[in-house]
């Protein structure tokens, strides 16, 4: 039997090959040629690990690969090759497990180790063999797990993804600890790769990533620009790793995978990598690809979430481009001790101000009562918040199967306009920004045709109760932090528009946590 994740791109030819030896095939997946494949090398006399060695070294494109059979049933061979799918494995008590994903075994076991590109695992019930699939040896170190069983469980909520929401204090105070100071102010990034003079070497700074991850890249990058002037660019990295990017020595790539393995995110890596540019990466776990690929890791520490769409990860890969961007103008000579120390006073609010979005959640239910039968929703934002309106537009579709697109404001003109009718309503983030103005005035466009305004806007002003038809009012803070203030209510609006639909919140259709295939 064999559990296959990956594209098996020549095994036509090999099927072909096999079906000549008189295998019969019932299926046209590429999958199914892996069992004959090895099944033929076993009828010549191989053992289950040597012919899935063999089979290993014959398949091309990027797979993860278990395998186990009747003649040998105290064993589990397990490949990958190329960056698709993880293969944890997990050391427990006289016993051993094997999954695509950390949170499977996490109920099991606190000992894990991953398999890297072209290496093999044996297991037996209590001990594993590490090998490349060229059957040379490996040194294999395994990392312990610092999450509890029990946040592999809801406890008292009803989904996986309201209880990571409600974690969301306690995990940006995970992701600070140690790292910010308050006496004097000052970011420290233990472990942190580069030394100061090749931080000032860097003339530019790329982040990639995909889906959430990518919308924390695009504040993260205005952050990057404006605490440490430093030139920074952001990209899909499924569009990054097949243009032609020029990239040398001086350029820092910041890549985010909360999972650490996504393959688009790794492609894109690798690319980096191959063309001399120096990587930083942010990620979830320890371990995986995306850090063994990187000079260095910056952990972003949300613990374990389970649920399909991110909240808590991309929270907390905000709060940790925020330091790193604080850190990178301290060490540029670019930031001022004043704003440091205004950052620094900030941050130690910022746990206290998540648990006060949190507190009262009727308002949700409420809207989603009101606007959750809507077939289609606008989110608009502008500056450090385009990328919210993004990732609220992104929740609530991935969850509660509503079209929504997430736009920057000053497009409203150049087409989304068009759609705006009294059935459309139109999420607008409205912080007390230098873009305060300007979102106003397109709050009152949405209204002169009709939409249905729901804002997302700091307490105490008056001009936007005027205006919307609801708002969710956001605690008084810096234009800096608004962006992570305003994902909380992106996805309980999200949160409570799919509960109220009937969705299945933690695990929507076609979807995965991890996209481990291109
Ligand atoms: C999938 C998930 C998203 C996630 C994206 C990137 O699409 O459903 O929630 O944002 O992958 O994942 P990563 O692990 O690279 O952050």
């Amino acid at each position: 039997m064999v559990v296959h994740n990956g594209i098996f791109e020549n095994y036509l030819d090999l099927k072909r090959e096999l079906a000549d030896e008189g295998h019969i095939f019932n299926s046209q997946t590429d999958a199914e040629c892996i069992p004959h494949l090895i099944e033929s090398y076993m009828n010549n006399g191989c053992s289950l690990e040597e012919a899935t060695r063999a089979a290993a070294s014959r398949i091309d494109g990027a797979n993860a690969v278990v395998v186990l059979s009747r003649k040998e049933p105290d064993k589990i061979v397990s490949f990958k090759l190329g960056n698709a799918g993880g293969i944890v494995i997990g050391y427990g008590e006289s016993e051993m497990l094997l999954a695509s994903d950390i949170a499977a075994l996490l109920p099991h076991v606190r000992t894990v180790a991953y398999l890297a590109v072209g290496e093999m695992a044996t297991v037996t019930r209590k001990r594993v063999q590490y090998t490349r699939i060229d059957g040379s040896a490996v040194k294999k170190s395994t990392a312990r797990v610092s999450y509890g069983a029990l946040t592999a469980t809801k406890g008292e909520y009803k989904h996986f993804m309201l209880k990571e929401i409600h974690e969301q204090p306690d995990a940006v105070l995970d992701t600070l600890r140690g790292r910010v100071q308050f006496d004097p102010p000052g970011i420290t990034l233990p472990d942190f790769p580069f030394s100061d003079d090749r931080i000032r070497s860097f003339n530019r700074a790329i982040i990639i990533g995909m889906g959430t991850s990518l919308h924390a890249g695009m504040v993260g990058r205005m952050w990057i620009e404006s605490l440490a002037g430093l030139a920074c660019e952001v990209d899909n990295s499924s569009e990054f790793r097949y243009r032609d990017a020029v990239l040398d020595e001086n350029t820092l790539v910041i890549s985010i995978s909360q999972s650490g393995e996504t393959a688009d995110t790794l492609g894109a890596m690798d690319l980096a990598k191959s063309r001399g540019a120096r990587q930083l990466t942010l990620c979830n776990y320890e371990g995986t690809q995306s850090t063994r690929v990187a000079d260095g890791v910056l952990p972003i520490r949300a613990g374990l979430e389970i649920s399909v769409a991110g909240t808590k990860t991309f929270v907390c890969s905000l709060v940790t481009l925020y330091a790193l961007a604080a850190y990178l103008g301290v060490k540029r000579g670019y930031l001022s001790e004043e704003r440091l120390a205004n950052i620094v006073q900030e941050l130690l609010h910022l746990p206290e101000m998540i648990g006060q979005l949190l507190s009262d959640q009727s308002q949700y239910e409420r809207l989603a009562l009101k606007y959750g039968r809507r077939a289609n929703f606008l989110f608009l934002g502008r500056g450090k918040n385009y990328p919210l309106a993004m990732e609220g537009a992104l929740k609530l579709k991935e969850i509660s199967y509503i079209h929504a697109e997430g736009y920057p404001a000053g497009e409203m003109k150049h087409g989304p306009i068009s759609l705006i009718d009294r059935k459309m309503p139109v999420v607008a983030l409205v912080p007390q920004d230098d873009l305060y103005e300007k979102m106003l005035s397109n709050v009152n466009e949405v209204k002169a045709r009709r939409g249905s305004v729901v804002a997302v806007a700091a307490e105490g002003d008056k001009h936007i109760s005027e205006k919307a038809d609801e708002v969710i009012w956001i605690p008084k803070a810096s234009a800096n932090i608004t962006p992570i203030l305003n994902a909380i209510p992106m996805q309980l609006l999200a949160y409570y528009i799919a509960v109220e639909r009937g969705c299945d919140v933690d695990q929507p259709r076609n979807l995965a946590k991890s996209v481990t295939v291109e």
